[in-house]
C-alpha cells in the first residue's frame, strides 16, 4: 500500500494506473477509521480495481467554534485497516499541501444547502464541496464511495457531480451501526459513559420515525413533533434538529410522499451526533 502526502505524487501513480486500463475507485474520509468507512472500502475495493482512501482532516469545512483541533486522529491505525482491506494507495496531504496560503476559490452550492446540517453548520458544505472537489481532480476516480450516515453530504455530492459535469459515480452506502443501533462515528469517541448510554436516544428515534411511518404518519410536522418529544425525554441530550424534508431537494415537505430524509442532530453533551432514515412513499 502506497502512502503518499503530496499531490504530486498521487498524480503520478494515478497516471501510471490510468495507463494501464484500471478503474480507480475514492473513499474520502477525514481519518479516526471505524466499520463505517470501512464498509466504504471494502465496497470500492470489490468493484474498481484500484482504490485510493484520502485521510484529510479538512479545516475550511469546520466552523469558528467546532471540533477541528480536536478531532480525534490515528493515522497508524488507519493505514493498518486500510491496507487490511486491501487499500491501495492512501492519501494524507497537510493543510498546507491542500491549502496554498492565498487559496480563494470554493465551490459552493445553493438550495441543497439550505437546511439541515446546512443551517446548523454555515459554511460547512463549502467546505466538504471545495475538498472534494479537489481530491476529484487530483484522483480523477471512475466511483466515489460515500456514507447515508451524512445523508445531505450524499445528496449534495450527488448533486455537484451532476451541476459540475464531473465524469464520477456516486455510490452511497448504508449506514453501519453499533451493536445497540448507535451510528458509527468518529465523534462517538467523545461520549462519556453515560453520554454513550444516552446517545441511544438518536438510533431508538430513527426506529421511531420508522415505525411512524410504517403505521401511516404522512404529516411532517406531527413526525417531527412526535421526534422531538421522544428526544426530550433524555436528560443529556438537546436537539440540534428534527426535519422531514424531500430526498433530492432537500426541502421540508409538509406531506409525506415520494423519497423523503428524516434527519436528526442532537448535541449529547458537547457532542454533536446525526443519524436518519430515508423511504420512499408511493
Ligand atoms: P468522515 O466523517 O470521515 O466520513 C467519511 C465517509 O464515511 C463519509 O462518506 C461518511 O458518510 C462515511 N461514514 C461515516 N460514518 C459512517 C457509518 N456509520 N456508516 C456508513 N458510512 C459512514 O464525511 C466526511 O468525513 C468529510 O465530510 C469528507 C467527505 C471526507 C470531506 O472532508
Amino acid at each position: 500500500m502506497i502512502i503518499a502526502q503530496t499531490v504530486a505524487e498521487v498524480r503520478a501513480q494515478i497516471r501510471q494506473w490510468k495507463k494501464e486500463g484500471c478503474s480507480i475507485g475514492l473513499v474520502p474520509t477525514m481519518g479516526y477509521l471505524h466499520e463505517g468507512h470501512a464498509s466504504l472500502a471494502k465496497q470500492s475495493v470489490i468493484s474498481c480495481d484500484k482504490t485510493v482512501a484520502s485521510v484529510f482532516v479538512n479545516p475550511i469545512q469546520f466552523g469558528p467554534s467546532e471540533d477541528l483541533l480536536s478531532y480525534p486522529r490515528d493515522f497508524q491505525h488507519d493505514c493498518a485497516l486500510l491496507e487490511e482491506i486491501g487499500v491501495d494507495l492512501i492519501f494524507h496531504p497537510s493543510p498546507e499541501e491542500m491549502y496554498a496560503p492565498d487559496f480563494c476559490t470554493y465551490v459552493e452550492m445553493e438550495h441543497l444547502t439550505t437546511q439541515l446540517c446546512g443551517k446548523s453548520r454555515p459554511g460547512h458544505f463549502r467546505g466538504v464541496c471545495t475538498v472534494v472537489s479537489k481530491l476529484f481532480h487530483i484522483i480523477q476516480p471512475d466511483k466515489a464511495f460515500f456514507g447515508e450516515k451524512d445523508a445531505q453530504q450524499l445528496a449534495v455530492i450527488r448533486r455537484m457531480v451532476r451541476d459540475l459535469s464531473f465524469d464520477i459515480e456516486i455510490v452511497g452506502c448504508p449506514i453501519v451501526r453499533e451493536a445497540d443501533g448507535l451510528a458509527k462515528s468518529s465523534r462517538n469517541t467523545y461520549l462519556n459513559a453515560e453520554e454513550r448510554q444516552a446517545a441511544l436516544i438518536l438510533s431508538q428515534s430513527i426506529l421511531l420515525g420508522k415505525k411512524l411511518v410504517e403505521q401511516g404518519e404522512r404529516n411532517g410536522q406531527a413526525l417531527i413533533n412526535a421526534l422531538k418529544a421522544h428526544i426530550e425525554t433524555e436528560p443529556l441530550a438537546r436537539v440540534d434538529y428534527v426535519d422531514v424534508v424531500d430526498g433530492i431537494t432537500m426541502q421540508p415537505i409538509e406531506h409525506l410522499q415520494g423519497k423523503i430524509l428524516v434527519a436528526i442532530a442532537v448535541f449529547i453533551g458537547k457532542t454533536r451526533l446525526i443519524d436518519n432514515f430515508s423511504v420512499t412513499l408511493s
